[in-house]
């Protein structure tokens, strides 16, 4: 059975773009694959702590005490949800020109040497290969092209981070000028959920 998991990372709520584009494409996979297993983590509504020393030692060696132990169980935890799952379906605001900080932490926990990357003579090798990920990025502005294109540290940010565990088969679908008006952001999310959709394997897409 085909699992797919869902990352939320939007501070926003139902308010959220990136929350919208995520359900709407979810409820499209489900009346196409009821049987199809979907894992969620909402990063806004459940967030993952940023790092701190302790958790910095329990991510590189054993805890030595009940706030490490803490530390590793939800790295350990987080990494499972990503290994267990064929396809991750992550939702991206961009904030302040980069990626929401909760989602900066989520994969702080899940980035572990020896564990989801490694060191080898040929460089850094990614060990959560053979997993697709579509990723819904959303922005009030237009970064595609033009000038402001050089601001944009969300995707590069984003596909560092996946391609870094091995994840390097990579889709991402922009909902750009939200913030240029009604008529914009409606087109906007149109275009992005018929994306979405179309990425989706063909055995579990169904049209927008
Ligand atoms: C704190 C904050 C910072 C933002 N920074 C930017 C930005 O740097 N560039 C941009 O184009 N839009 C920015 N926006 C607009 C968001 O990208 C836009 O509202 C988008 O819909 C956010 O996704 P979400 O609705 O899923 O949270 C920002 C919004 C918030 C709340």
């Amino acid at each position: 059975m085909t699992t797919v998991l869902v990352i939320r990372s939007s501070i926003l709520g139902e308010a959220s773009a990136s929350n919208q584009l995520v359900y709407s494409a979810l409820s499209n996979l489900q009346v196409a694959n009821p049987a199809i297993r979907i894992v969620e983590r909402d990063l806004g509504t459940d967030p993952v702590p940023h790092l701190d020393a302790d958790a910095a030692i329990a991510l590189k060696s054993d805890p030595i005490n009940s706030v490490q132990e803490k530390a590793r169980a939800l790295s350990d935890r987080l990494i499972d949800e990503v290994k267990n799952a064929d396809i991750l379906l992550l939702g991206a605001p961009m904030y302040n020109f980069g990626i929401p900080s909760g989602l900066k932490s989520w994969f702080d926990y899940i980035l572990r040497a020896g564990i989801t990357f490694r060191y080898s003579e040929a460089g850094p090798e990614g060990l959560l290969s053979g997993k697709r990920a579509i990723v819904v990025l959303t922005r009030g502005g237009f970064y595609s092209e033009g000038p402001a294109s050089v601001m944009d540290a969300q995707e590069p940010h984003l596909r560092a981070l996946l391609n870094f565990i091995g994840i390097s088969d990579v889709t991402f679908v922009r909902a750009e000028k939200l913030a240029f008006g009604p008529e914009h952001r409606e087109a906007a999310m149109a275009k992005a959920l018929a994306e979405i959709v179309a990425e989706l394997p063909p055995a579990l897409a169904t049209a927008a």
